[in-house]
């Protein structure tokens, strides 16, 4: 299967299945930087009313950077992980102060604000600004190792680098935001950790891992 067929087919999936989600109905990189920092290590279904919550209270990001942080800890209150929180502040206060309320433009530049790693960089960069640099989770790592068979450990730094590689490479030029969403989406729903829908899969006939029987061998995850 070469690559530009693996993003079409993807992307054909995800048009037929994809769950409606409010932050995907936006180029704004505000309400996608709030959405994917809510999402980090939070479910979509907890995850939700929080976004909903937030974006009400904070139409704009000069609304969050001049809350007080004790407005946003009781708004974030039951999420966890409370220094996301904080960073939520310290960035919302650079881009409204020092950039004028508009988010840098670029993957690298991107990087640079707090609370933001390469992931959350690359969701921005793609959502917003339809950059191609792929996302990379818990979900692509797993559909990419099951998929082509890489076995390289996602924990290590040699790893995580082949992954990105290959995720960069797959990534469909015309339509990056549509195909970061669709993979992302084909991990969290279909091809999941425990019970992947493969009897019904687009993929059925080239995945490595189904071919094999290594369902439950992909990805590899060797430290903690
Ligand atoms: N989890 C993290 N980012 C997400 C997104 N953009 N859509 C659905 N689930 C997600």
């Amino acid at each position: 299967m070469n690559n530009k067929k693996f993003a079409k087919k993807l992307i054909m999936w995800y048009s037929v299945h994809k769950r409606e989600l409010p932050w995907r109905n936006t180029a704004d990189p505000y309400k996608i930087w709030l959405s994917e920092i809510i999402l980090q290590q939070t479910r979509v279904a907890q995850g939700l009313p929080y976004y909903n919550k937030f974006v009400k209270h904070f139409e704009k990001i000069g609304d969050l950077a001049a809350a007080s942080e004790q407005e946003i800890l009781r708004l974030w209150q039951g999420l966890g992980y409370y220094s996301r929180a904080r960073n939520l502040h310290k960035c919302a206060k650079i881009v409204a102060e020092n950039l004028q309320g508009n988010f840098p433009f670029g993957y690298k530049n991107l990087l640079k604000l707090p609370g933001v790693g390469k992931y959350t960089a690359a969701a921005i960069a793609s959502f917003a600004y339809k950059e191609p640099v792929a996302v990379i989770d818990g979900n692509v790592y797993r559909v990419l190792s099951r998929i082509f068979g890489i076995d390289d450990d996602i924990s290590s730094g040699i790893g995580q680098r082949k992954f990105e590689k290959v995720a960069n490479e797959l990534i469909s030029e015309e339509q990056p935001d549509v195909y970061n969403q669709a993979i992302m989406e084909f991990g969290a729903t279909h091809c999941t950790p425990k019970s992947p829908a493969c009897g019904d899969c687009i993929f059925n006939m080239e995945c490595y891992a189904r071919i094999h029987g290594q369902q439950k061998e992909l990805p590899v995850k060797l430290g903690k």
